[in-house]
């Protein structure tokens, strides 16, 4: 049997043939991108051996994390920011969202309408949430179901601590779409920087800091899922979030209510689900 001669510059195509029998039309889409791209940036680069082992061993260490250290690599490249602008088109009227990050917790607990998500008293500065869930009329969504989630004063979401849920929560809205809780106000901190996405954040001379924000959630029957944050007026970073996760339609102001709570009120919209 004839062995081919190698060929650099046939190379891509050869292993662009080999995939032809792949039976998922959506699958061979994505493997032949995928190798084509892949190709086209070691061509680009030409990498020495010894670079391309770097690499592999960067991906290796990354993937070695508990945590969720791909999904951190993909914000801090932009790239969930990029997945969810082609995924996620706003209507006019309607919520931005942004990034889910790697801190949501499935089955946070449910508390009632005005509870407070943070377990330690007197950690942090105490603050309000209130708000409205509506559709694009200006309906209310009664019942839609709001789970939210923030990092303490210290910087740390309750999963980096230990298995204990805190300073998070699912919350119903109330037939005419209103939702209030406490928690504390947000402070700006730096996404974990002390693995391989660190390492890469170091190297490229920037720094790991979130401006101070909540995250957010949001599901009703019959709507589309919106994953978002509240972003604080005049918190540090929002010019350089970590993440790229700031719009401006999301950074709202936080007063000092007559309590000495710090409080913030936003009406979020949701679409119809397709
Ligand atoms: C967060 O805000 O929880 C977060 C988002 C992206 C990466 C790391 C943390
Ligand atoms: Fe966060």
């Amino acid at each position: 049997m004839a062995i081919r001669r190698f060929s650099e510059k046939k190379l891509t195509g050869e292993v662009l043939k080999r995939i032809r029998g792949t039976k998922n039309p959506r699958l061979k889409q994505v493997m032949a991108s995928f190798i084509r791209h892949m190709h086209a940036f070691v061509r680009d680069v030409k990498p020495t051996q010894e670079e391309w082992f770097e690499g592999i061993k960067f991906l290796t260490e990354t993937g070695r994390l508990e945590r969720q250290e791909f999904v951190l690599m993909s914000d801090t490249l932009g790239v969930s920011m990029l997945v969810d602008a082609l995924n996620y088109k706003a209507n006019a009227g309607s919520t931005e969202s942004t990034v889910l990050g790697p801190f949501h917790r499935q089955k946070a607990p449910r508390y009632a309408l005005g509870a407070n998500i943070s377990k330690n008293r007197g950690d942090g500065i105490p603050c309000r949430i209130t708000g409205t869930i509506r559709n694009l009329k200006g309906r209310p969504i009664a019942g839609a179901e709001l789970d939210v989630w923030e990092a303490g004063a210290d910087g740390f979401y309750d999963m980096q601590k230990g298995k204990a849920m805190n300073l998070r929560g699912i919350f119903k809205a109330d037939a005419k779409g209103h939702f209030h809780f406490r928690c504390v106000r947000p402070e700006f901190y730096p996404v974990p920087h002390d693995g391989p996405v660190g390492k890469m954040l170091r190297a490229t001379g920037r720094h790991p800091m979130r401006p101070p924000h909540l995250h957010f959630w949001i599901t009703a029957k019959g709507y589309k899922p919106l994953i978002t944050h509240l972003f604080v007026k005049g918190g540090r970073y929002l010019d350089s979030d970590a993440v790229f996760g700031v719009k401006p339609e999301l950074i709202i102001d936080f007063k000092k209510g007559k309590d000495g709570a710090a409080t913030a009120h936003y009406d979020f919209v949701l679409m119809k689900a397709k």
